[in-house]
């Protein structure tokens, strides 16, 4: 696969490993000498068997990632994680991922997951990993993260406990489940973090759940998108990066492009081939023919996002199916996928 030497050679890594969960993204300046990378690993969901007995799949998934990361060459300025450390949210799980995560060679910074979430309301992550959300500066770009996770008061509390509430949020398609947000306190923080910050001056967000309205029986969605999206309005270079939907979007709104990471667990289909409920998938986003579905790798692998002047070109190895490579269309003004744009019926397979 000529493709994949060359984005493993593009990327720098050096060993000719598999293609694995991971995503690097390439931040270029006018100055090159300013140019930086940052990885980006997503969706572990480490699950406790019993005792110290974990689902070995998705152990090995998180410790490729982490091998992966550490073979980079420029080594990456830092790792951020995006979230979905846990399956079902305990001390245990968490404590066993971030025991992984700690193989990383980097500063590590980490999303806040639903599944991360419910079991304790966070407690526990915030015990080992701190605040939900908050904002740093790395080489001119401001870059922020937000716990986009968070739902209405009066659902978070009306469960019996929270192990029944986390068995509901962790369902994909669970109709008892409530809308993800961001929620008002952390707007209103938001608004008050960019008022600092130029309109020129690049803004990179992590959200888990994407800042965008995709597909709300499945949470691919988060319920004040818009109001979020107007906050980042102002600003000329947005790129947001999220996880949740195991699997390959990406969208331009306005100033703003979202991109998404693959899992290092397991890949979900494309709420595309579910009929029976709206969908408002990106018309970029062009589903991935899934080689073999039963198979758990199939449709996770590498992306490399080189992000240059606010546009992104992206490069998408997929060890058990067809790369993808999208690249910036000056006459369209948007990313666009090389080869199945225009072919959407005859890449996608429905089942
Ligand atoms: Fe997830
Ligand atoms: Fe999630």
């Amino acid at each position: 696969m000529s493709s994949r030497r060359n984005f493993i050679k593009k990327a720098g890594v050096l060993a000719a490993g598999s293609a694995l969960p991971l995503s690097l993204v390439e931040l270029s300046h006018a100055n090159s000498a300013d140019n930086f990378t940052f990885a980006f690993i997503s969706d572990s969901h480490i699950q406790q068997i019993k005792g110290n007995q974990f689902v070995q799949n998705w152990d090995r998934g998180l410790q490729r990632a982490v091998a992966e990361a550490n073979l980079l060459d420029p080594k990456p300025d830092f790792i951020m994680y995006g979230g979905d450390i846990a399956q079902i949210g305990t001390a245990a799980e968490i404590d066993h991922g971030l025991e992984i995560l700690s193989g990383l060679r980097g500063n590590t910074h980490f999303v806040m997951g639903e599944h991360d979430y419910y079991l304790d309301l966070g407690e526990h992550w915030s015990k080992r990993l701190g605040d939900q959300y908050y904002s740093f500066d790395h080489k001119g770009v401001h870059f922020v993260v937000l716990n986009s996770i968070l739902t209405h008061d009066d659902w978070t509390h009306k469960w019996s406990s929270g192990k029944e509430r986390m068995g509901v949020m962790a369902g994909l398609d669970d109709p008892r489940g409530s809308p993800f947000m961001v929620g008002a306190s952390q707007r209103a923080w938001l608004e008050l973090d960019l008022k600092a910050v130029d309109n020129t001056t690049p803004v990179v967000v992590f959200s888990h759940s994407p800042l965008q309205k995709l597909f709300k029986n499945w949470n691919f969605w988060t319920d004040d998108a818009e109001q979020i999206q107007a906050i980042l309005g102002r600003f000329n270079d947005v790129n947001v990066f999220y996880g949740h939907v195991h699997q390959i979007q990406y969208n331009q709104i306005g100033n703003i492009k979202f991109h998404s990471a693959m899992a290092t667990a397991w890949p979900w289909p494309y709420p595309t081939s579910y009929a029976q409920a709206t969908n408002y998938m990106p018309k970029l986003t062009v589903p991935m023919n899934r080689a073999d579905p039963f198979f758990e790798r199939d449709a996770t692998g590498w992306q490399f996002i080189d992000i240059h002047t606010g546009k992104a070109d992206i490069e998408y190895i997929l060890p058990e199916n067809d790369g993808r490579k999208l690249i910036y269309n000056k006459e369209s003004g948007r990313p666009e996928d090389t080869q199945y744009q225009t072919q959407q019926k005859a890449s996608q397979k429905h089942y």
